[in-house]
């Protein structure tokens, strides 16, 4: 029998973990897959700590690091912090990372020892003041792990509910799953989950969040389709669309037109007899849906189309879905700044900017009149974001319905707000629904003029 792997010294782990850290932050496409699930977790607390190595970085040093040495500091103190091992071991093995890293850029063994060098007298200045770095922790920047601007947003769309909202978005997530009864109910799959020695709790009708985190292989009921990774606050698109079956009294024509990854199109499809479109701009991301689609079609009840199209582009939409094509209702789970996961991806904040923010408002608007004019008369839009931005949500909807006079307002669950307390029952990411209906005709009494005020603030929940 051969002996058994050693594993890798603690500081292979943080290069790599460095490594992917800085190209994430740089806005490199494509995360580079983490070697193991150590590295992976090494990954997850130091980009929580991207904010905190930048504050300090700029209290105890002469020059900002490059990315990679920042994502190395970031780690290191999240480690300590976090006592993932000795105070000592992980100055040590930072210090040798900092060579690693320093060497895989080829860089000559003078520079490798300077930068080495830095790493070690920054991790060593910061521990002789405990003080000092408890109070770097206090600066927004660090408290909140996002820019300036991010948290200006959030406190001037918040007001005096801002604090909370950004400590929910800054907790981790749990794991949380959609199950689709009646192949499997929540309490059913708690007791398997509590036979694999991991905890279960119910935070939503369908959804059902799991401590700890496992691979995707491991939850029971994946493999059959009968449990599928989604928030809770994802979920919420189910209801909308089971009222409007049953308002039609038929199955409907829908079109989800940024469908990609699929969480959204398969929970419609898990739920109501209809003939689902799913489009997306991505060919990766529409592949990845279409391989995870034999999973699911098995327990669905309606059929799925996969369409690549960029729904901007009026012609292509002709070729793909022919000039008058109409749908019954559209889901427009439309591309945003993704300021309401960010206890999922931490590293949203450092890769947007108000430019970026301003781009994406305008896509989402013009989304909005492009695919209103395909749905048909007495038909349902519902949009969707999963971000906190009131730009992003309420403002969005108000302007939609300020210029489209045959839009009526129908209830939805409009604002929802982030909220980590899984053991309470009460935990999802920040989302935003809006839901439109398309009067039959343009008469004085359809549409917007009685509707405009049903719209609510981002400081008013519904
Ligand atoms: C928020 S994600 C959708 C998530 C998906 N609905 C789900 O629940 O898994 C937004 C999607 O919009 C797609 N997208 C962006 N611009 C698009 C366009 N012009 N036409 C179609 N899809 C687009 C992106 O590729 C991305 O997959």
């Amino acid at each position: 029998m051969g002996r058994p792997a050693a594993s890798p010294p603690l500081s292979v782990g943080l290069a790599a973990a460095a490594q992917a850290i800085a190209h994430r932050m740089s806005g490199g496409q494509g995360a580079i897959a983490p070697s193991s699930s150590a590295v992976t977790d090494l990954i997850y607390r130091g980009t929580r700590y991207w904010g905190l190595a930048q504050v300090r970085c700029g209290r105890l040093a002469k020059q900002k690091p490059d990315p990679e040495i920042l994502a190395l500091l970031a780690i290191a103190w999240a480690a300590i912090d976090q006592t993932l091992r000795e105070t000592h071991v992980v100055v040590d093995e930072a210090v040798a990372a900092a060579k690693l890293l320093t060497r895989s850029a080829g860089r000559s063994d003078t520079v490798a020892k300077k930068i080495s060098g830095f790493v070690n007298a920054l991790l060593r200045k910061s521990l002789s003041d405990p003080a000092a770095c408890a109070k770097d922790h206090e600066q927004p920047i660090a408290r909140w792990n996002a820019p300036a601007w991010w948290i200006e947003r959030i406190d001037s769309d918040y007001k005096d509910k801002a604090n909370e909202i950004l400590d929910a978005l800054t907790t981790r997530a749990p794991l949380t799953v959609r199950l689709c009864e009646p192949h499997l109910y929540s309490q059913q799959f708690i007791e398997k989950l509590n036979e694999k020695g991991l905890a279960g709790y119910r935070v939503g009708q369908h959804a059902v969040a799991i401590e700890p985190a496992v691979p995707v292989t491991e939850i029971p009921g994946f493999s059959q389709g009968w449990a599928s990774v989604q928030d809770s606050a994802a979920q919420l698109v189910i209801q909308p669309i089971q009222d409007l079956c049953q308002r039609l009294g038929r199955r409907p024509k829908i079109l989800d037109a940024c469908a990609a990854p699929g969480g959204k199109t398969f929970a419609i499809a898990q739920s109501v007899q209809a003939e689902i479109w799913a489009a997306d701009v991505s060919p990766a991301r529409l592949k990845r849906m279409r391989d995870d689609w034999p999973r699911v079609k098995p327990t669905s009840q309606a059929s799925v189309q996969f369409i690549l199209l960029d729904v901007l582009d009026e012609r292509a939409w002709d070729q793909k879905l022919g000039p008058a094509a109409g749908f019954d209702a559209i889901l427009l789970d439309a591309p945003c700044t993704g300021s309401g996961i960010t206890r999922r991806q931490p590293e949203i904040p450092w890769r947007r900017d108000q430019a970026g923010l301003e781009a994406v408002v305008d896509i989402q608007r013009r989304m909005l009149d492009t695919l209103w004019r395909r749905l048909l008369p007495g038909g349902e839009l519902i949009f969707v974001t999963c971000s906190v931005f009131a730009a992003e949500g309420e403002l969005q909807e108000s302007a939609f319905l300020g210029r489209t006079p045959d839009a009526r307002s129908l209830p939805s669950p409009g604002r929802l707000l982030p909220v980590t307390d899984a053991e309470c029952g009460n935990d999802q990411d920040g989302f935003f629904y809006a839901r439109f209906q398309k009067q039959k005709h343009d008469g004085p009494d359809s549409g917007a003029a009685c509707h405009r005020h049903a719209v609510v603030g981002p400081d008013r929940e519904r």
